[in-house]
């Protein structure tokens, strides 16, 4: 009766069919104020994580990456680099300003992909490295890189990791599509060492390892020299920073600056957002392999976008307020809408279009106001998701304008990720928010491409710089 009744009552009201998303989806609409609200409690978070007496309570783990300096053009070198986060793994052979004809501020870069079988991201730890390791052989040999000298590699690894220096880091846990036995805890660099000698006929050793966070905050900063925050908005989310080691109490020294891993997909998971979550944030998370955790992360990553916005029109459908109360078993299906589609639902020119061939998709016959209704569910979760990013930003800026005691400043922000490039409206909704939590910043946003791979080898090539400063 109740279902009938609801129904009846939006019919009734025959009006403009965002108008009743609106106010279906009003808690998923986060005003500035909430925003405010939420990058205040971000930046509290943020202080227990850095803080050695509560450090190991703070959801926000604030991780030091012994990077300590972004490029300042002069690197070089040539460095071989894989790059591990969970849906695509692939191995790079780098070189940084190595020969003549490379200018400043260039890289040259070979590639290639290596699937990772699905099993694997599932199965036994040292499988998956020996995936990596054999992948890394494939590479050396289809390149024709010579087995003679030693070749420095590097290892993107997109995963939350305690670091006590650039070439050791333990892992803390598994996120996104990944949670393979028996690497809890280890050194992931150690792994991946092992794994190489068991594949053998391999002359590289292992110096860095970076999260892919860093990766794109190094790559951006090659070119400018203001970058100094690192985000990811793709199947996972996360950013870092370049913190005062005075504010790091976990590693030693004052002086000079860190780059943090805030790894901040974890934020919420201890009920710090419990007031603007809604059930379909907690259906998402019950359903996934690590329920009660990257609470943040599932509101925001695309890992995660297109499942909100399929349960959202799969309870409008189910109380009558969309195709007239019809369910197919399509759209009860985990995973049937993919962010892949709410992107295109958004594109300017034929976003509505989209909307209908993925409903009918789903064999659904919608009509036109339906589509319109559907491709504003679509709208309002990625908006969310783009809305918590700029208050997660707004914490870690406010954090580096107090370090300088500054009051306006100017900052880059290197990116990267699949929603952030590939959904039409993301980054200029971003922008916009940012600009309205934080007007005395003014920050320039720059695309990272293929950053998270040719970042660790900018990361080995300033440690080497830094190094040979030292000894000079
Ligand atoms: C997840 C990982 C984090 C990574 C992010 C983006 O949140 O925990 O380390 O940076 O995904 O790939």
């Amino acid at each position: 009766l109740a279902v009938h009744l609801v129904s009846f009552l939006f019919s009734k009201l025959q009006e403009d069919p965002t108008k009743k998303v609106d106010r279906f989806l009003h808690a998923m609409r986060l005003h500035d104020d909430q925003l405010r609200d939420i990058s205040a409690r971000f930046l509290s978070e943020m202080k227990k994580g850095l803080s050695a007496q509560s450090s190991a309570a703070a959801t926000v783990k604030m991780l030091p990456t012994h990077v300590r300096s972004t490029p300042d053009g002069s690197e070089k070198g040539q460095f071989l680099t894989l790059d591990f986060g969970g849906s695509v793994f692939k191995v790079l052979h780098v070189k940084v300003r190595e020969e003549m004809g490379i200018r400043r501020g260039e890289v040259e870069m070979e590639e290639k992909t290596y699937p990772i079988p699905k099993g694997l991201l599932e199965g036994k730890g040292s499988e998956l490295f020996d995936h990596v390791s054999e992948s890394l052989k494939d590479f050396l040999q289809e390149k024709n890189i010579s087995l003679e000298k030693k070749h420095p590699l590097a290892f993107t690894f997109s995963f939350p990791c305690e670091q006590s220096s650039l070439s050791q880091g333990l892992l803390l846990s598994w996120s996104k599509n990944v949670r393979a036995r028996g690497v809890l805890g280890k050194d992931v660099v150690q792994a991946l060492r092992e794994a190489i000698d068991r594949t053998g006929g391999m002359n590289v050793e292992v110096l860095a390892m970076v999260n892919d966070t860093v990766a794109t905050m190094m790559t951006c900063g090659f070119e400018d020299r203001r970058c100094e925050v690192g985000l990811i908005v793709g199947t996972g989310t996360n950013a870092c920073y370049m913190e005062e080691l005075r504010h790091i109490d976990l590693v030693e020294g004052d002086e000079g600056r860190m780059c943090v891993n805030t790894d901040w997909g974890a934020f919420g998971d201890d009920g710090a957002l419990k007031d603007v979550i809604t059930e379909y944030d907690r259906e998402v998370d019950a359903a996934s392999n690590n329920a009660g955790r990257q609470i943040f992360e599932k509101m925001v990553s695309g890992m995660y976008l297109g499942e909100l916005v399929r349960l959202v029109v799969l309870k409008m459908a189910r109380l009558g307020l969309l195709f007239d109360g019809h369910v197919s078993d399509a759209l009860k299906t985990k995973g049937k809408i993919t962010t892949a589609h709410v992107a295109a639902m958004e594109e300017t020119k034929n976003g509505l279009k989209n909307t209908r061939s993925i409903l009918m998709g789903l064999n659904l016959t919608p009509s036109q106001n339906d589509c319109v209704a559907v491709q504003h569910v679509g709208t309002i979760v990625s908006f969310r998701s783009s809305n918590l990013v700029a208050a997660g930003l707004a914490a870690i800026l406010t954090q580096i304008q107090r370090n300088r005691n500054l009051r306006t400043f100017r900052v880059s922000v290197g990116v990267d990720g699949t929603v952030y490039k590939t959904h039409p409206q993301y980054p200029k909704r971003l922008h916009k928010v940012l600009k309205r939590l934080l007007p005395e910043c003014r920050v320039r946003f720059i695309l990272s491409n293929s950053g998270s791979s040719k970042g660790a080898a900018l990361v080995t090539a300033v440690a080497q710089r830094l190094a040979s400063q030292k000894q000079k």
